[in-house]
């Protein structure tokens, strides 16, 4: 990296979420999620964080990141999904967050990282309107109690996965399988970042952006028609989710698909921001429909780059792209972005893999802000192995090894590394 100019002032983080690191899944309150539904049991302890945060602010420090991206659990703070908040699950957050501040790492807040409270799904979860603004009740009470401490917000995380893993095939919790039926809940979550950027505000809280997930869609072939589906991916996995806040309007193709009346809420939901947050892991294939297929597209591999041990390609070029991508589609209307995510899976605590792959992508970001794109900060993602959704605690993300058994943490080299860089 030595000879990479970031911009002064650059922030450099790690990220973590709630449900994949707290455990304690039924300790001083909290009610249950969809994930506890999903996949009963699998994350009750998970990295035992809700017990083991001052050993995990004490790896943030030995770091030396200037921020630390973690997300609150709905359902410690509204057991229900909505009502009064539960004292005990606000007083976590204001120990982890007081300590963050001792330390001097700054709280970087997503309010929402999948685990919706289980009674708000049996209503229907993001295909009920209704959900939008339980999420706006629960910014709310966020913002009031944590404004002064938080410095930056993220109301939900990567709503594209909600839609198309929760939803629409049903991989992710709540395993619903309703197809391009599952976009009212693509909706229903930009109203409620709306509301919530709004609510935010209302209760002092600055700083508040996004943290999508964002994949550049690529052809399999030069044909026509797989250039066609690609864009209509594109469309569904990313101009769905960006362009809705940014421009307060969605894709064409789209339209079709949403509730009656969305057009009045394109106002509320393209809110002013202060940054776009970006999730980056791999690029995507795309091929013309095969037949009987009811979608307009097929998903394909990327074929021709090495491998994550969660199978991703890896292509660190594609980042560049993207960010590039991004200016060059929004202009003005896109705020400075930081990097919320990026990161891979590989074993071991000698992770030369994690290094280069790590050392790639800030190359390819670099590169990006040489083209003239605004990149203010880079998290890495993960601080600790977790669970990783579906697959389980088998892919590890983390700058930190975690033995599931014992709970002890090793870090890595790569966060050797990564200290080093940041501290430069
Ligand atoms: C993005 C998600 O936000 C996070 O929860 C997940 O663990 C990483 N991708 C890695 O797949």
């Amino acid at each position: 990296m030595e000879n990479l100019a970031f911009p002064p002032g650059f922030l450099w983080g790690v990220s973590t979420s709630a449900f994949q690191i707290e455990g304690a899944t039924s300790e001083d309150g909290r009610g249950p999620s969809v994930w506890d539904t999903f996949a009963p049991g699998q994350a009750d302890v998970a990295c035992d964080h809700y017990h083991r945060w001052p050993e995990d602010v004490a790896l943030l420090t030995e770091l030396g990141v200037g921020a630390y991206r973690f997300s609150f659990a709905w359902p410690r703070i509204q057991p229900t999904g909505s009502g009064g908040p539960n004292a005990a699950g606000l007083a976590f957050y204001d120990r982890l967050i007081d300590a963050l501040c001792e330390a001097d790492i700054a709280p970087v807040a997503t309010v929402y990282h999948w685990d919706t409270p289980q009674p708000l799904e049996d209503d229907g979860g993001w295909l009920n309107r209704e959900t939008a603004y339980r999420f706006a009740e629960y910014a709310s009470v966020l913002g009031e109690r944590f404004a002064d401490r938080v410095r930056m917000w993220i109301p939900l995380n990567e709503p594209m996965v909600t839609t198309v893993f929760g939803y629409a095939i049903g991989e992710y919790a709540p395993g619903r399988t309703l197809l391009l039926d599952a976009l009212p809940t693509a909706h229903h979550q930009h109203l409620a970042h709306g509301l919530a950027v709004q609510a935010l505000r209302a209760a002092g809280a600055s700083n508040i952006g996004t943290a999508n997930h964002h994949c550049p869609v690529w052809p399999t072939s030069n044909a026509e028609a797989d250039h066609d589906a690609a864009r209509r991916l594109d469309a569904l996995l990313n101009r769905t989710f960006s362009d809705p806040v940014l421009l307060g309007a969605y894709p064409a193709e789209i339209e079709p698909h949403l509730p009656a009346g969305y057009a009045d809420d394109l106002v509320n939901i393209a809110q002013p921001l202060d940054f776009y947050g970006v999730n980056y892991y791999e690029p995507q294939g795309a091929a013309a429909p095969g037949e009987g297929n009811p979608l307009p597209f097929e998903l394909r591999p990327i074929e021709g780059f090495p491998r994550t041990t969660n199978d991703s390609p890896i292509v660190p070029a594609a980042l560049r792209e993207l960010l590039v991508g991004l200016r060059d589609r929004y202009g003005e209307r896109l705020p400075p972005i930081y990097l919320t995510e990026n990161g891979a899976s590989f074993d071991g605590v000698h992770d030369q893999e994690r290094i280069d792959f790590l050392d790639a992508h800030l190359r390819s970001v670099a590169a990006a802000i040489t083209a003239g794109v605004e990149v203010r900060g880079y998290f890495v993602w993960s601080l600790l192995d977790n669970f990783e959704w579906s697959k389980g605690y088998a892919p590890r993300f983390g700058l930190v090894h975690v033995d599931y058994e014992t709970q002890r943490r090793t870090p890595k080299d790569s966060f050797s590394w990564y200290r080093k860089l940041v501290r430069a």
